[in-house]
């Protein structure tokens, strides 16, 4: 079997991820390591009859720096020059300095031919389900890039970018994105401050039925 990409543990590494937003143009692993995590991703993440609808496109160096200079001209173009000075300039700055960007995609024609060939009681689901996969998808690789030392945010500026970026990566028609992850070494300071407060868990887990055996060896 192929040695692991990650060697934390699947809960460290669940812990380790935050949101970090100030990251440098730098690296802490290979670029065919972050492009093998990606093509982990995409063998090992599940999805709704095995329908595989999730794409993914990664960018690395100047390419890195051309998405973001297209979602920065989309922007300014969208919101003018005063909202475009008055914050979201140094937002998009901040991951322009990054090292690169997994764009996450969902390929419609797959959608739709899940949804044909689903049984009539699952066709007003499977919408759901891409979408879910695709979600998981993110969080695989937002948790692995951070147990290899990278910072990671997770960004949303589709549709405005989607047609701009098709046409300079010639990505498929077909693909909706629908997030973009930035990674990079995190700038010093910028370690994430204490998580925030989280609801109180009974609010949020019911546990039924749970017997406490012990564990055969
Ligand atoms: C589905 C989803 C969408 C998010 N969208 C954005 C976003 O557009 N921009 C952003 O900066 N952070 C975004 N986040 C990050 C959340 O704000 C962040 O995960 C949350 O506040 C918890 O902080 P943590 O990631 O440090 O645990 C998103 C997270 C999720 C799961």
């Amino acid at each position: 079997m192929a040695s692991p990409i990650v060697t934390m543990s699947f809960t460290e590494a669940t812990q380790k991820r935050r949101t970090i937003r100030a990251l440098e143009a730098k690296t802490t692993v290979p670029d065919s390591t972050i492009v093998k995590l990606a093509e982990a991703a995409i063998l090992t993440v599940p999805s709704a009859f095995d329908n595989q609808s999730a794409r993914l496109t990664v960018v690395f160096g100047n390419d890195h720096k051309k998405l973001w200079s297209i979602t920065a001209d989309a922007l300014l173009a969208r919101i003018g020059e005063e909202r475009w000075n008055g914050g979201t300039k140094d937002r998009i700055a901040n991951f322009a300095n990054a090292y690169g960007t997994i764009l996450f995609w969902d390929d419609q024609s797959c959608a739709t031919a899940m949804k044909e060939n689903a049984p009539d009681i699952y066709k007003d689901k499977t919408d759901e389900w891409v979408q879910q996969s695709n979600g998981m998808h993110q969080y695989y690789l937002w948790t692995a890039l951070e147990a290899l030392g990278l910072g990671v945010n997770l960004q949303h500026y589709n549709p405005l970018i989607d047609a701009q970026v098709q046409k300079t990566w010639g990505v498929p028609s077909n693909w909706k994105l629908k997030a973009q992850m930035v990674f990079g070494v995190p700038k010093d300071g910028s370690a994430p401050g204490e998580k925030q407060q989280k609801l109180p868990l009974e609010q949020r887990l019911l546990v039924f039925g749970a017997v406490n055996h012990p564990v055969p060896n």
